[in-house]
């Protein structure tokens, strides 16, 4: 169907949540419950998207981005009311998807199908219904002898038989957008709560003549309104399974998808183990056959062919293919590690190039650095880049040999293939081939020991 557009309802206080901040900013697997929405919506194909703000409703522009269509409610007089305040954003002749901020769960998918199953019947409105075990606290679907829809009650308007049926309204609908700009204007505030409910167009619609329907669903979570905390937990842990899944099916093995942490946006190929305990966030990408894990958490980052990553954390960097990451490195944000290079345990990196074949094995806080092919790195090495007021560069030559426990004092450079010995805190360049010496000479003193008098 063309010309489908949609409206989030997303000014409520949320006040179960006890929380600062407004409700649909909360966050899903590392995205806010608003955008999952958002995002659904777009992906099952509308054309425009108003976004209903009141409560906090800076947080959620923030969250979402200046770049978006909000309209403000400005006291929240129900869900009826919060759609009168968008209706004047769209224009007659095509349908409506009616979605809630914080209905994070719901698919594309089922948005999709359940505008072609509001289109092939033709109908006026189109409810996202389920059977659900409990129901308390819904809206009810009223159906008649015949199986049609009739109404829509609330659980506080509700009749003690009506609070016994258990298919209830998810909140999310299809409208005809000019029919329900036409029965939005007979709604009224009579009911239990004194507020105009978007519920009541149902009614509406029928008394009017047209018919409406309910696309039930079969999957119950995705309908799955978040209250409160713990629902919000309940959420990350079906999200947190649909994207191993997804991931699964793809080829890639995740030993424990229960403690594996994956947000929406990451990519990975075939053939990788993610081990226990792993975060993947952002927009990350991991190449085919890498072994992740356990207890590592990489961020924006994107990561070559069979590498490594124990208990290792990455941010914001580009790891090449075969390298060896951990146990317990730290890569921190605008570091470019080539291939076949060895980071190994206790090794900080930060806002340097590492070329090929170059092994950082252990102790090691390499910064602000350009290291080239093949150096070899000796434990306890420290590029000295802070001066306490400004960052200075260290340059290292291919084939460069740094003794264990150097300190390299930038702005320096180490000459290809040179070598610096161990134990040096190097304050000048050192050439091409040469050894960098910079310590105090050894003095035995013979018997020092023994004529000492203790
Ligand atoms: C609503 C439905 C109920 C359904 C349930 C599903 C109505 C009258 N009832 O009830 O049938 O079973 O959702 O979860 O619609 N909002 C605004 N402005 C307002 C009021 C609400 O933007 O003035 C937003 C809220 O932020 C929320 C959504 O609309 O995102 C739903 O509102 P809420 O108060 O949670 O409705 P329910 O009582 O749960
Ligand atoms: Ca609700």
């Amino acid at each position: 169907m063309s010309n489908v557009s949609a409206i989030i309802m997303a000014a409520g206080a949320g006040t179960r949540m006890k929380s600062a901040y407004s409700k649909v900013v909360h966050k899903v697997c590392g995205t806010p419950l608003v955008q999952w929405v958002y995002d659904a919506g777009e992906e099952a194909g509308v054309s425009k998207t108003v976004v209903v703000v009141g409560h906090k409703s800076e947080q959620v522009k923030e969250c979402l981005g200046e770049n978006k269509l909000y309209v403000l409610q400005e006291k929240q007089l129900g869900t009826g009311h919060a759609v009168m305040c968008a209706m004047p954003e769209l224009d007659d002749g095509g349908c409506v998807l009616v979605l809630s901020g914080d209905v994070p769960l719901i698919t594309s998918e089922t948005l999709k199908n359940a505008i072609e199953y509001h289109s092939e019947n033709r109908l006026a409105a189109t409810i996202i219904s389920a059977k659900i075990d409990n129901p308390f606290g819904y809206g009810r679907i009223i159906r008649s002898e015949t199986g049609d829809v009739k109404a829509i009650v609330e659980e506080k308007d509700a009749t003690g038989a009506q609070k016994l049926i258990t298919e209830i309204n998810s909140g999310l609908y299809c409208f005809d957008t000019g029919l329900l700009r036409a029965a939005l204007s007979e709604l009224n505030t009579n009911n239990a709560q004194g507020e105009y409910y978007l519920t009541d167009t149902i009614g509406i619609l029928l008394k009017n003549g047209y018919s409406v329907g309910a696309y039930q669903m079969t999957d119950n979570k995705e309908i799955m309104g978040i209250n409160d905390r713990m629902q919000l937990a309940q959420a990350e842990s079906v999200m947190r399974k649909r994207i191993a899944e997804k991931h699964m099916k793809n080829g890639v093995t995740i030993i424990d998808p229960e403690s594996t942490y994956i947000g929406p946006k990451v990519t990975i190929e075939r053939d990788c183990v993610i081990l226990p305990g792993t975060m993947l966030e952002g927009n990350t990408v991991i190449g085919e056959e890498c072994e992740i894990g356990p207890s590592s958490r990489i961020t924006d980052s994107e990561i070559g062919c069979g590498t490594t990553v124990e208990n290792s954390v990455i941010k914001e960097s580009t790891v090449g293919s075969n390298v060896k990451i951990g146990p317990f490195a730290y890569i921190r944000p605008n570091c470019k590690v080539a291939d076949n290079v060895k980071v190994g345990d206790f090794v900080e990196l930060k806002n340097s190039n590492i070329e090929s074949g170059t092994k950082i094995s252990h102790l090691t806080y390499v910064g602000d650095s350009d290291v080239g092919k093949n150096v070899n790195f000796g434990c306890g090495t420290v590029t000295v880049n802070y001066d306490s007021k400004k960052k200075h560069r260290t340059t290292i030559g291919d084939n460069a040999f740094i003794g264990c426990n150097t300190n390299l004092v930038a702005p320096v450079e180490v000459g290809r293939g040179a070598y610096t010995a161990a134990g040096s805190t190097i304050t000048e360049n050192v050439p091409e081939d040469a050894l960098g010496i910079a310590r105090n000479r050894q003095v035995n003193k013979e018997n020092w020991v023994k004529n000492k008098k203790f």
